[in-house]
């Protein structure tokens, strides 16, 4: 192989904090693997679920070809894994496989599955090695980093849950190239959040590049997550806990995990979000914290993605309740992230009704 012909070399990006590790990104970069699960395992299993064939089949046999011996633990797609019997299920497994607190656990996925199998991770033994290979966008932007795991009950979403850092990430943005264009592009609001609260390049490669930007294959994309998983980075890094900064990455969320709720989940999160970012854009603007010209860059930067701007599906008293009993809400007083500028997030505590129904009427045309 000529050096023309060499793949280029994946990016390396580094999560500081107390437990810091590295997400890598790059195309067919399944063989960083073995360096993120260190020495000390012997076994690793990996929980994946059904689809996603050649992924996990890639997974497997680097790691089989490293020495390891592995455990396959399928579970059921998407969010039907995020649950306690599901968990249930892959302690089962791990305790039939003798498995000991020098094994380690990958996940393969989506969001979805990351989030279940950091949670094993977490819980087996008080917590195991984890390495996740996210193969959605959005789990390569926000749910693979950061540290959160979780799994839902049946009172809602992601109410159990655990802080574990995982000791690497793997993006492989070849993986991408299956996953349904209504996913990937639900996934870039995440990567536009990213650009307005703190990295403009972001706004510009995805203004200068429309047609590229909603193409996993097209020039922009690998910048695009890189860029995206920095500002993931850097925020978590200082605040694990979630008790100040990374609040910042909650922008557009508290209406949008209301619409996601009002609409029992048949809303993607990132068509939630692209509303919820636009509302929060109109909130600031009313407020006279934010021009004009930043506030209209959120429809059109949204929408040339082909994510909505608006929405007219429940009452406004129901989306306000349901915003109200957000576990992210303190005691019943809504505070919501804004910008005073691109790149300047701030907290907006308290908003009166007659603010907060005006921004919605914006979003909201009758
Ligand atoms: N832990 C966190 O900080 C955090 C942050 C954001 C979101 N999340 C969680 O992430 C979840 C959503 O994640 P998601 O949007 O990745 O959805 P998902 O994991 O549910 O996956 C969506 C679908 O895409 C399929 N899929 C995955 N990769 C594919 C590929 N490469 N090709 C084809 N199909 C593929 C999956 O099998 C699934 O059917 C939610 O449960 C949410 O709570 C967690």
């Amino acid at each position: 192989v000529s050096a023309t012909d060499a793949a280029p070399q994946p990016t390396r990006i580094r999560v500081r904090g107390h437990a810091p590790y590295d997400v890598i990104v790059g195309s067919g970069v399944t063989a960083e693997l073995s360096g993120l699960l260190g020495q000390g395992a012997l076994r690793v299993a990996v929980i994946h679920p059904p689809a996603l064939r050649s992924c996990v089949a890639d997974v497997t046999s680097e790691l089989t070809g490293r020495g390891y011996r592995v455990l396959d633990i399928e579970v059921p797609d998407a969010e039907d894994a995020k649950n306690v019997t599901v968990a249930a299920t892959a302690w089962s497994a791990l305790g039939r496989a003798g498995f000991t607190r020098s094994d380690a656990i990958v996940g393969v996925g989506g969001g979805s599955t990351t989030d279940l199998a950091g949670f094993v991770a977490a819980t087996w033994l008080r917590g195991v090695r984890l390495v996740l290979v996210p193969t959605t966008l959005l789990g390569m932007v926000d749910a693979a980093v950061g540290g959160k795991t979780a799994i839902n009950t049946a009172e809602g979403k992601n109410l159990v849950g655990v802080f574990h850092p995982p000791a690497g990430v793997v993006c492989d943005v070849a993986s991408l190239s299956t996953l349904p264009r209504s996913d990937y592009i639900s996934g870039l609001a995440e990567v536009v959040k990213a650009g307005f609260i703190a990295d403009p390049d972001i706004l510009d490669l995805l203004e200068r590049n429309p047609e590229e930007a909603v193409t996993p294959a097209g020039a922009v994309a690998a910048e695009l997550i890189e860029r995206a998983i920095r500002v993931k980075a850097a925020v978590v890094e200082g605040d694990l806990r979630e008790h100040g900064a990374r609040q910042i990455l909650n922008y557009g969320h508290t209406l949008g995990h209301a619409i996601e709720k009002v609409e029992r989940y048949r809303w993607r999160h990132g068509a939630a979000v692209s509303v919820g970012m636009v509302f929060a854009a109109e909130l600031a603007r009313i407020a006279g914290r934010l021009d004009d010209p930043t506030a209209e860059r959120h429809r059109t930067v949204l929408a040339q993605l082909g994510l909505p701007t608006t929405y007219t599906g429940a009452p406004w008293n129901e989306l306000l309740d349901t915003m109200r009993v957000d576990k992210k809400a303190r005691a019943d007083r809504l505070r919501f992230i804004v910008l005073d500028g691109i790149a300047q997030p701030g907290v907006l505590e308290a908003p009166d009704s007659a603010l907060l129904e005006a921004a919605y009427a914006r979003v909201s045309p009758s």
